[in-house]
């Protein structure tokens, strides 16, 4: 299956089909001259499939190194891209050659940062083995490291030559990094797409065998959804803004857990929260709460805080949130599933008051 993601001179094809992995070689070559490409991925999933795609590319003759990170977040750092940056130097890659993301988000965003400027930016592919990956950071070009001040913090906007979506590689995903990535994909049935939503809630058994018919075709809806998104507002400056529902009170919920949530429970959870808090300035029914709490629950994801957390502590890490300027929060609120506003003007005091009585209550 094929998707575009149109950004004129810069659009590039999202690709998602069994049996990519022995291919890339061959793929490669048909989109650059340059003979050299390095192959990033952390040690879980290059021990599962680096050796596939490093065979690949060298038969295809290619120039081939391999970095392989610890998984994680604690990877995801300015320290570590420029170890990568040093390797490309030492191996001597030129402005020709191409970065290979081969893992998960974590992978994606630091091989696309180092990608953006080694040389001042080189061409730059996307393998996302994760569901999270698949669905959402492998397109749309946002790459980032995190600072210990913030996640994500320092970054840019890079996007991809291409991105190849190998579904065979999910046969091998963690169950809880499974459920991660539902968490983003009902998050576009509720921005976007009720149909989608009704989809979910119909296929949630045959989804959570993993079954692939029911899985292709859910791939496929959000990476279209989010092509389409992109392609009207590639850098944030109104609708893109929508993917973040649920993100703002899910980085708190992060942040104030310490990380013990995962990016997508956090993001369950942050969800909820933000159709209470639409529901109590009457933009939304209490019908659609109901509605998402329960697709939520079908795939087994937090519906709500069930750690105990430090209010100033979530409302720290939502401040810190790049959606926050002082005195005045941007929130991401559901009018019905399938369509969600920005909201400005939203003070701190009105969204502590609001957290404070859902932990009495
Ligand atoms: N750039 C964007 O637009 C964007 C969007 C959302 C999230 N993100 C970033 O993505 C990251 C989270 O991504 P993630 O959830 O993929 O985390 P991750 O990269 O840490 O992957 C999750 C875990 O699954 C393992 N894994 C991945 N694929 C596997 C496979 N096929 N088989 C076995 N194990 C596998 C990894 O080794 C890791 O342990 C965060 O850093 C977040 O900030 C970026
Ligand atoms: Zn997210």
């Amino acid at each position: 299956m094929l998707i575009t993601v149109d950004l004129g001179e810069r659009s590039y094809p999202i690709e998602i089909e069994q049996q990519i992995l022995p291919q890339i070689g061959v793929r490669l070559s048909e989109l650059t001259k340059g003979r050299q490409a390095a192959v990033i991925t952390d040690d879980h999933v290059g021990s599962l499939y680096g050796q596939i795609v490093l065979d690949s590319l060298a038969k295809a003759g290619f120039e081939t190194f391999c970095y392989t990170i610890k998984a994680g977040e604690e990877s995801k750092t300015f320290a570590m891209s420029e170890t990568i940056l040093s390797q490309l130097l030492q191996h001597q890659f030129h402005r020709d050659c191409t970065i290979i993301a081969l893992g998960g988000g974590v992978v994606g965003d630091l091989a696309g940062f180092c990608a953006s400027i080694y040389q001042r930016g080189v061409n730059f592919i996307q393998i996302p083995t994760s569901l999270l990956a698949q669905v959402d950071s492998s397109v749309g070009g946002k790459v980032a490291v995190n600072h210990a001040l913030g996640k994500n913090m320092i970054g840019s906007f890079y996007q991809p030559k291409a991105v190849w979506i190998d579904l065979d590689t999910l046969s091998t995903l963690p169950e809880r990094h499974w459920r991660n990535g539902m968490a983003e994909v009902i998050k576009y049935g509720m921005i976007v797409d009720r149909d989608f939503f009704a989809f979910l809630k119909e296929h949630s058994a045959a989804i959570n065998c993993r079954e692939k018919t029911a899985v292709t075709e859910m791939i496929a809806r959000c990476c279209q959804l989010k092509a389409q998104v992109v392609a009207k507002d590639e850098q944030e400056r109104g609708l893109r803004a929508k993917l973040n529902f649920g993100h703002t009170f899910g980085h708190g919920l992060e942040i104030a857990s310490h990380f013990d949530y995962l990016h997508g429970e956090a993001i369950a959870i942050g969800m909820v929260l933000a159709s209470l808090f639409a529901c109590e300035q009457k933009m939304c029914t209490q019908a659609v709460i109901d509605e998402l709490r329960t697709l939520l629950q079908n795939f087994h994801l937090p519906v709500a805080m069930e750690k105990a957390l430090s209010l100033d502590d979530v409302l720290a890490g939502m401040a810190l949130d790049k959606k926050v300027t002082q005195g005045s929060w941007v929130l991401i609120l559901p009018q019905a599933v399938g369509q969600v506003e920005i909201v400005n003007g939203i003070t701190q005091d009105k969204v502590r008051n609001f957290l404070e009585s859902k932990v009495k209550s």
